[in-house]
């Protein structure tokens, strides 16, 4: 990205205007409203001004509830996600906060309920992340924005599993890590992703390092629907892999790591 302007503040402003020239179909232009609206632009600009976003560039994904964008600090690319407040699909994410105990005091209100949806994702990473499970780590949670480390190169983001060319002999590799994975955020973080798939992986090409995101959804081990969720990500996986001639049983899987979970409970006793 180019550095030019010197007020940060106009840079974000000249970058959303950007979007505005790129693409002038009424589609693009109904996105960049729902995405920097007023209380948006202004959590830009505390964030600018707390010297966390140097820069606003180009855009990396419109996803269903929210856009990333690359950005950058004083130092390095960053990664900014924004749930937009206008067309968020609130409903469905109430479901995922009120059976978490973590969220038993927010409010009930669209705004309340996104605010704390961002901040669920940043404390999720957290937790992944010191359950030893590779995520991009989060920098800071402000209101409807969650900015973290940018996982890519040279402005590129690392490709999503889906894409990505796996060699047959590293598959099994890269699948074992990811079962791994869905072990340790169970059984180390009391976590369940909820929607892990090809899409929600990066991989880091060469390595072959496979990299969990999108982990706003993701819930506690307390949830009511996280067994559901265990399954489903586990089948989600398996299915994938069979491409790879990896044939798996999604059922031993769970076993295995549930039985993980009654045997930590009775050490606990
Ligand atoms: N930290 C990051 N670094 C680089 N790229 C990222 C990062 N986070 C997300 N991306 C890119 O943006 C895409 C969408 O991210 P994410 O899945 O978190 O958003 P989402 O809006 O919840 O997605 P969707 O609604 O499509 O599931 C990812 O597939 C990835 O390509
Ligand atoms: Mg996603």
């Amino acid at each position: 990205m180019k550095k030019e302007v010197t007020s940060k503040i106009k840079r974000i402003d000249t970058e959303v205007d950007k979007l505005r020239i790129k693409r002038k179909d009424t589609d693009t232009l109904k996105v960049k409203e729902n995405v920097f609206d007023e209380p948006t632009l202004k959590t830009l600009y505390t964030l600018s001004n707390k010297k966390i976003i140097e820069a606003i560039g180009g855009s990396i994904s419109t996803g269903k509830e929210a856009n990333i964008f690359l950005a950058e600090d004083e130092e390095k690319d960053i990664a900014v996600k924004i749930y937009r407040i206008s067309s968020s699909n609130f409903n469905s994410m109430e479901e995922y906060i009120l059976g978490d105990p973590r969220f038993r005091n927010v409010r009930h209100s669209k705004r309340d309920i996104i605010f704390a949806w961002t901040k669920k994702e940043q404390r999720n990473l957290v937790r992944a992340k010191d359950a030893g499970i590779h995520v991009p780590e989060p920098i800071v949670a402000e209101r409807n924005i969650l900015v973290m480390e940018f996982m890519g190169e040279n402005g590129t983001p690392y490709p999503q599993l889906k894409g990505y060319r796996l060699g047959k002999e590293n598959a099994e590799k890269v699948f074992n890590i990811i079962i791994n994975y869905v072990d340790l955020l169970y059984n180390k973080a009391n976590l369940v992703h909820g929607d892990l798939s090809e899409y929600n992986i990066l991989m880091i090409p060469e390595k072959d390092e496979p990299v969990f995101i999108d982990m706003g959804q993701s819930v506690t081990r307390e949830h009511p629907r996280s067994i559901d969720f265990l399954r489903r990500d586990i089948e989600n996986i398996v299915r994938y892999f069979k491409k790879y001639k990896i044939i798996a049983d999604p059922q031993e899987i769970y076993t295995s790591i549930r039985n993980k979970e009654k045997k930590n409970e009775e050490n606990d006793l």
